[in-house]
Order: structure tokens, then C-alpha cells, then sequence
């Protein structure tokens, strides 16, 4: 299928490659995913496009989401939200699975369709076979028109503008903001306060300048990139609301600095992979500061006793203690949004890896920027 895209959009724009422009409109293009859509007086998100009243939103006992590659992975980031803010079951699938393993649609689930291009064959199929099944889908999608926008019953369009990179930045961004306005949605016809709203709503207005700062932070970033760059492998942890953004952060170096980058939980890791760890196996670790800090320190703990090195992408006030270990920071914003910040850096460290090892960083061999043939 050829996209069509306005000559404009092509601009470089004075950047080197259409990723490294896409990260840096990644303030921009939040604030175009949020414009008109938060609603101070009832701390909930406006999101006419989604067709549902709120005595339909208030009817669904369960929440699936589908998408493909890093559109998956920002849709365990969003099952993670909808679980937190309104407290109903969530969770998301590969697309590519979930259409051939006949599965069971029920009539109180509200399905989720999520595809920066609108047109991954395997989440539009997905969706046929949800809605042939009698279920209800919207989407959360960036090309407007596409085919997953028109086959699902309503949506809310990311509005990131026109992605031209193979590897996925600014759309995946504001499909992890799509997801907090959903949840909020969600919540607040629940148990979600107004004021617990009215919090998100506050965290949510703040992204834009908080991304910023991230990206302000890149010529360092670019230095640990470096660093990655000279591993063959490496690993990528986190856990909850941490692991969603290891694996995107391990999709991110994989799919352009053809690095084995591996995401592991890392609750997971005394289970098998330690036994991998050693000084030629850096750790990309994932510690917000939150609940469980301590647990994530104790295994940064374990990987170095074995010689692993490891980058912490972390917040201020996490206590490292004896710990001397390179970090990123990043803002804090509310914890239950802790991802959409935490992935920033993630990408900027697969860009400077990439750029460093000198790969096609636009254009990754063997990919296509959407897979719409089987
Ligand atoms: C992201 O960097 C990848 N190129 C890829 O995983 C992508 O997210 C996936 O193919 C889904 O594409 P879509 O969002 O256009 O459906």
C-alpha cells in the first residue's frame, strides 16, 4: 500500500534523519494529542470520537487490547493504566496471534485496535474478526482515513502527524497519552474520583515540557549509547509499569542497531537469565521511584556482584545507596504515567547507538515502516 504523504512532511527539517526529527516533535505532537480533551471541571478526558455513552463505558467488565510490535508493547503500557485508574481487567496481545487462535469475544469487553499507520494487516484483521464476532472496537490510530480508523466503531486519532522513521517514536508517545485519556474515561465512570482526575489531568497537561527536558538531555544520552553500542547483547529489565517500556526500549535497539537486545521482567531474572550475566552482557534497568525500588536495586545489586554492567533509566530521588551505577533521569510526573516519560531516553539511546555503529537509521534492513502483506 503506498501512503501518501505531503511534500512538506519529507522536510528533513534541518535534521539528520527523519527519527532524530520525530523525537525532537514529540512536545508538539502531545500537545495536539491533549488539545480540547481535558476537561477540568469533571477531571475526565473528552473523547466524543469514541462513540460510547458513559452508561456504555460504565457496561464493559474487561479491557483487550491488540496491536502489533511496539503498538503491543504501548498497549501493555495502556492495559497497565486502565488497570490502575479504573480498576477493570486489562491487557494487550500481539494482533498477529490473536487472529488465528479462534479467539473468545465476549459482548462486555471493549476491544482496542492500536496502529500508528491504520494499516498492520494483522491488527485489521484482528478487528474483522472482532466485529464479525459481534464485538465492540474502537481504535487508536494515527492516519486518519485508514482502514483499521474506518473498520473500528469509533477511535481517537493520535494526531502525531505523519511518521516517516521505520522505527516508531512520537506516535507510540501519543498512543501511550491516548491510552491515559482512555483510562481516565474508564475511571471516572467508576470509583476514579474527581480529584484523582483532576491529578491526571494536571500530569497529563505537564508531559509536553517535561519531554523537553528529556530530550535536553540527550548529548549525554548519546554518550551511554556509546557505551551500548560496543555490546553484542544486552539485556533491558523492568517490572509492572516498568517492563512494558524494557520491551519497547529492547524493540527500539534491536530493530536499528541490530544489537541482541533482549526484555526480560525483572522479577524474572533469578529465574534463568542471571545465569547469562557477565561483564560482556550490559543491563539497561527500568527503576521509577516507586513501590518497588528497593526489589530493583537488589537486582542491579546482583548483576553487578557477576560483572554485569548496568544503566539505570531512573528518577531523582531513587536512593542508589553504595551503588555506583550510570543513570538517566528522567521527571517524575503522576506513577501511574511513570512509562510514557521513562521511554524517551530509550529512544534516543537506540538513535546514538545506531548512529554510532553508522546503520540506515530511517530505513532498518529487512523492515518495512508497515506490514501489510502476510
Ligand atoms: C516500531 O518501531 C516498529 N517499526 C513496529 O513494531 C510497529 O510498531 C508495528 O509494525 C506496528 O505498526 P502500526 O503501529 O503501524 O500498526
Amino acid at each position: 500500500t503506498e501512503i501518501d504523504i505531503a511534500a512538506e512532511d519529507l522536510d528533513l527539517g534541518g535534521f539528520p534523519h527523519y527519527m532524530a526529527k520525530e523525537i525532537q516533535e514529540q512536545p508538539e505532537s502531545v500537545e495536539r494529542m491533549i488539545r480540547g480533551r481535558l476537561d477540568d471541571r469533571f477531571g475526565v478526558a473528552r473523547l466524543d470520537g469514541l462513540n460510547l455513552t458513559p452508561r456504555e463505558l460504565r457496561g464493559f467488565s474487561r479491557v483487550k487490547i491488540l496491536g502489533c510490535g511496539s503498538a503491543y508493547y504501548v498497549g501493555q503500557i495502556g492495559a497497565t493504566m486502565i488497570e490502575e485508574l479504573a480498576r477493570i481487567p486489562a491487557d494487550a496481545e500481539a494482533a498477529s496471534e490473536f487472529r488465528y487462535r479462534n479467539p473468545i469475544i465476549e459482548a462486555d469487553t471493549l476491544y482496542i485496535a492500536v496502529s500508528q499507520s491504520g494499516e498492520t494487516i494483522d491488527t485489521a484483521f484482528a478487528v474483522e474478526e472482532i466485529k464479525r464476532k459481534g464485538g465492540r472496537v474502537v481504535g487508536l490510530v494515527n492516519v486518519v482515513g485508514s482502514t483499521i480508523a474506518r473498520a473500528c466503531d469509533g477511535g481517537v486519532y493520535l494526531h502525531a502527524g505523519p511518521e516517516i522513521a521505520v522505527a516508531s517514536t512520537k506516535a507510540l508517545t501519543n498512543m501511550a497519552v491516548g491510552f491515559a485519556l482512555i483510562a481516565l474515561s474508564l475511571g471516572r465512570v467508576r470509583d476514579l474520583s474527581n480529584a484523582d482526575g483532576q491529578r491526571i489531568i494536571d500530569a497529563i497537561r505537564a508531559l509536553p515540557g517535561q519531554i523537553k527536558a528529556v530530550l535536553d538531555d540527550e548529548p549525554a544520552i548519546a554518550e551511554h549509547a556509546k557505551a551500548a553500542a560496543t555490546a553484542k547483547s544486552l539485556f533491558f529489565i523492568g517490572r509492572v509499569r516498568g517492563f512494558p517500556v524494557a520491551r519497547e526500549g529492547a524493540q527500539k535497539f534491536k530493530e536499528i542497531s541490530y544489537r541482541h537486545a533482549e526484555a526480560y521482567q525483572t522479577s524474572e531474572l533469578k529465574h534463568g537469565p542471571l545465569a547469562l550475566i557477565d561483564d560482556s552482557l550490559p543491563t539497561v534497568a527500568i527503576v521509577p521511584a516507586d513501590e518497588l525500588a528497593d526489589r530493583n536495586l537488589a537486582a542491579m545489586q546482583q548483576i553487578r556482584a557477576r560483572g554485569g554492567a548496568v544503566l539505570a533509566v531512573t528518577h531523582e530521588n531513587v536512593d542508589f545507596g553504595e551503588l555506583d551505577v550510570p543513570r538517566i533521569v528522567v521527571p517524575r510526573t503522576e506513577p501511574e504515567l511513570d512509562p510514557i516519560l521513562l521511554t524517551i531516553p530509550l529512544q534516543l539511546l537506540a538513535y546514538h547507538a545506531a548512529l554510532t555503529l553508522g546503520y540506515d537509521i530511517d530505513k532498518p534492513r529487512n523492515l518495512a515502516k508497515s506490514v501489510t502483506v502476510e
